[in-house]
């Protein structure tokens, strides 16, 4: 048994539907599961980053019938033409993509299920009563909202469910109530934020009732292995993604089997509020029906909004990705949703906040820096690094500064508070840009014998800018590998990483500082955009 330790850190998103073309709430989630898994990379760990897309179901196929195509040929063009590429756009780094259409999922979804048959945890029945297509849920009553007339809704589509009735092949999702209560008492951090753990504790303390796992008045989906008549229902076949994806039930010598030993179990599923019980509920107890470790932690973050409701694909509310990384570039694009939104809360989208935050946090206050800094090293030192020589108060200062900056961030992004993250490497550039101004280095650099002095105050601003560059690399890659560079980084020898951030001095005297171009560029107003 490989330890803990030797386990990767992994870490899923939901796989999406392929309905639609990706929307910035989808995006919003892969950003935040990308940040987090570069944290970790950055600190030298072994990580696991699974996304992927979700296939199968009655929200799929009609999609693809209203478009007259066939639904795998309709999935195939829109994972290619959609789905993969704004992976590039947005600027993540996956280790896997898994699409539930592919042999390697669909095979081993089967064996799972048998092995559930065979444990006698599936049965069959009759079911009746409503189902949301676009949730791909069967609804309890007190879940809906009534429309006109007799019609009830689904609260979060805000369309009429429809009523199912069909003999199916049942899980016995009642059985763990107990378990599961139990094993949230005893690991209140395994469903985060506070109120997704309130919400599914109160949610099991009113009991569960068995789940039906199969439909059989479609086909696009999983065959049920011993019931040619139905397809396995769309959530049953989608949760197992994150085991199927590193080997479920492979032979332990085998390359799939070893995989799943170095990942298994996930540490963090990363999901929307809107798929919470799913993951909560539905995916922990068939993890124990089959007797496989638990997932670490669930983490529900919140919903972009228009108009006061979720964004969605279904309602056409969706703005794409794309559309404001043209704009602003990939890397403003995850510093804003990282940064401006508390994770766990939900928020409008808007324009003006985004170009505010993007003039004054990265335009003038990073960007600035970087420019100012490499402009003096360029005038008055040829472009070279100075040496530092004795450092006053205002250098220790920040020196200290940093170092509570690298403690106070690091345990901020581990608990998936990228806001105070992010907000305490923005104070760290504020204080440097304030030493700039009170320094006045400009000033220094009239008198030659001050030279020593000139060279303190520069070398600390690099030095700073080293220690920013990784601090801001997980969030925005690009530039900060760009800046780590342009500040002599590469040139001193040195390697990003997370374990020597707040070690000072480490940029070497006499590398080249170099004037790229300009970070974060102006952008115009909102009203023009
Ligand atoms: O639910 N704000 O797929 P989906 C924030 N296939 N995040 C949002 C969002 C918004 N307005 N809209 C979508 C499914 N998301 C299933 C999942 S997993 C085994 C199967 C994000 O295409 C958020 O992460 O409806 C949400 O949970 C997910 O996209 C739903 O994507
Ligand atoms: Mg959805």
């Amino acid at each position: 048994m490989a330890s803990k330790s030797d386990k990767a850190f992994y870490l899923t998103t939901p796989i999406y539907y392929v309905n639609d073309a990706p929307h910035i709430g989808h995006a919003y989630t892969t950003v935040a599961g990308d940040v987090m898994t570069r944290w970790h990379r950055l600190a030298g760990e072994k990580v696991w980053f699974l996304t992927g897309t979700d296939e199968h179901g009655q929200k799929v196929l009609r999609t693809a019938q209203a478009n007259n195509v066939a639904p795998q040929t309709w999935a195939d063009n829109l994972v290619r033409d959609a789905w993969l590429p704004v992976l590039q756009t947005i600027d993540a780094a996956n280790d896997d993509f898994i699409r539930t259409t592919q042999d390697r999922h669909t095979t081993r979804v089967q064996t799972f299920l048998t092995k559930l048959k065979d444990l006698g945890f599936i049965y069959e029945g009759s079911y009746e009563g409503p189902y949301c297509v676009g949730c791909e849920e069967f609804k309890l009553p007190g879940d809906l909202l009534s429309g006109e007339g007799d019609t009830q809704l689904c609260p979060i589509h805000s369309k009429p469910v429809e009523l199912v009735s069909e003999t199916n092949w049942f899980f016995k999702l009642s059985a763990f109530t107990e378990r599961l209560i139990s094993h949230y008492e005893k690991n209140p951090k395994a469903i985060r934020p506070e109120s997704a753990y309130n919400e599914v504790m109160s949610f099991l303390r009113s009991g569960l009732q068995d789940l039906s796992i199969s439909r059989s008045t479609f086909d696009w989906g999983i065959k049920v292995p011993w019931d040619d008549s139905q397809v396995v229902y769309v959530w049953f076949d989608a949760l197992l993604n994150y085991a199927t994806a590193v080997g479920l039930g492979d032979d332990p010598t085998s390359a799939g089997g070893q995989k799943f030993e170095d990942t298994w179990p996930a540490d963090v599923h990363l999901v929307g509020k809107d798929i919470l019980r799913f993951h909560a509920v539905i995916w922990p107890a068939m993890l124990m029906a089959g007797s496989l470790d638990l997932p670490g932690c669930v983490f529900a973050h919140g919903w972009l909004l228009v108009g006061g409701e979720k964004m969605s694909k279904s309602k056409l509310t969706g703005i794409s990705p794309e559309s404001i990384v043209n704009l602003i570039g990939s890397d403003a694009f995850r510093y804003y949703f990282m940064r401006a939104i508390i994770f766990g809360q939900d928020r409008s989208f808007s324009w003006e906040d985004l170009h505010a935050r993007y003039t004054s946090e990265l335009a003038n206050g990073l960007g600035n820096l970087a420019s100012r800094v490499q402009a003096m090293v360029g005038k008055y030192f040829d472009g070279k690094l100075p040496a530092a020589g004795a450092h006053t108060p205002a250098e220790t200062l920040i020196v200290e500064l940093l170092e509570k900056t690298v403690a106070t961030t690091d345990k901020a992004i581990r608990e998936f508070d990228f806001q105070t993250g992010i907000v305490s490497v923005k104070d760290f550039i504020d204080a440097v840009n304030l030493y700039v101004t009170e320094q006045e280095p400009w000033v220094v650099a009239k008198d030659e014998k001050n030279n020593e002095r000139l060279g303190t105050i520069l070398y600390t601003i690099c030095e700073a800018l080293r220690a920013i560059a990784v601090l801001y690399q997980p969030i925005m890659p690009k530039s900060m590998d760009l800046l780590w560079s342009q500040i002599g980084a590469v040139e001193s020898g040195l390697v990003q990483s997370l374990n020597e951030v707040g070690r000072w001095g480490q940029l070497k005297a006499g590398v080249t500082i170099t004037k790229g171009e300009t970070m974060f560029p102006r952008i115009e107003e909102p009203e023009t955009i």
